[in-house]
């Protein structure tokens, strides 16, 4: 059954155009009215941060929306063909496998044919070292890869061949931003081009967004955000987030969005975690682990000295056929 997001009435409009502009609404399919909301339906994973469901919906008859049914490759070949990829704003990003690449070129082509909005396509041959930039190559297109990428209404200017960013997160963000109580001190540890601060600056009132990240280009692309956006709490920073956080005040809510090593800096976080307060830990972990992994990270919280309760484990995505990511909402009790 096709995927669709399921959203209110009154923003189906909106949501409809903004999923079209971005190049990820299906015209294959017709929307359905269900109740107070609509159910509209989506090529690729990148949703506004509404829910993502599965529907019976009814064909339109429609130009094709799908890529592979205007491109001509060996029909050996289609199975290895992606039934997704990722949309950065007017930038789509696609993993190919080895035997694709000679044809990389046509698939982009037919990529940029059905989906008039996107403007240059990209394949991603994964992301590299501690800053987690992807390696690109253009395959098809105009301009280069900066470009600005919507969310809950935030305009992001990234530029993903020089800082990791994530449009998969949407939904983590804002929920993320819809527990921030007014007045909260915040430090976001591994921001990127700070897209935790910029939705949780615009769905709620924090007192500030202490913004890290190694990287020095995210920091740059954080401030014209936050200018862009007229964001004047976050506090975009670069360094090591194990030092720079040992100069900040004490937080409210600490995220850790670095899900290979970021429990490594969990000690830290936790130095700079007021009492009652709250980190989001994101972590790659085996699913058969998950048990396993929140037992010892209270045992090693405890062996630092200091007490805390797992409110909520959820997974975000899958990472390979045994490993998801998960986030770990962590209360600091002492
Ligand atoms: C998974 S990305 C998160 C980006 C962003 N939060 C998002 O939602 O798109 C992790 C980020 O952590 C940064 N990073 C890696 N090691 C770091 C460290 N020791 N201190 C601060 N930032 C670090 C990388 O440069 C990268 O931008």
């Amino acid at each position: 059954m096709p995927a669709c997001v399921r959203v209110p009435k009154r923003e189906g409009e909106r949501v409809r155009a903004d999923l079209a502009s971005r190049g990820i609404l299906d015209t294959t399919m017709k929307i359905r009215s269900e109740g107070q909301f609509l159910l509209i339906p989506i090529l690729a994973g990148n949703h506004e941060g509404y829910d993502v469901t599965e529907a019976d919906l009814e064909h339109s008859e429609q130009n094709p929306t799908d890529y592979r049914e205007v491109l001509e490759i060996p029909d050996e070949l289609r199975k290895d063909l992606p039934t997704s990829f990722d949309m950065i704003g007017d930038v789509a990003i696609i993993k190919l496998q080895d035997g694709l690449m000679p044809y990389r070129h046509r698939i982009g082509t037919a990529l940029m044919t059905v989906n008039p909005s996107i403007r240059i396509v990209m394949t991603d041959s994964g992301v590299k070292g501690d800053l987690r930039v992807r390696e690109l190559e253009p395959i098809s297109g105009k301009g280069g890869p900066e470009t600005v990428h919507k969310e809950f209404g935030v305009r992001m200017i990234t530029d993903p061949s020089k800082v990791y960013f994530n449009p998969r997160l949407a939904t983590e963000r804002a929920r993320v931003a819809s527990l921030v109580e007014d007045g909260e001190t915040i430090i976001d540890m591994f921001a990127g081009v700070a897209p935790f601060g910029l939705v949780i600056c615009k769905i709620a009132r924090p007192d500030k967004v202490y913004s890290i990240d190694l990287n020095p280009y995210a920091e740059g692309f954080a401030r014209r955000n936050a200018e862009l956006n007229r964001i004047g709490n976050i506090i975009p920073m670069t360094g090591d987030a194990a030092e720079v956080i040992k100069g900040l005040p004490d937080a409210d809510r600490v995220i850790m969005n670095l899900p290979q090593t970021a429990d490594s800096f969990l000690r830290d976080a936790l130095s700079k975690t007021k009492v009652g307060g709250v980190i989001h830990l994101h972590k790659i972990i085996e699913r058969s682990g998950l048990g396993d992994f929140v037992e010892k990270t209270k045992e090693n919280a405890v062996s630092s000295g200091y007490g805390i309760s797992i409110e909520n484990t959820s997974e975000l995505k899958t990472y390979s056929p045994t490993m998801s990511v998960y986030v770990l909402d962590i209360r600091r009790d002492s």
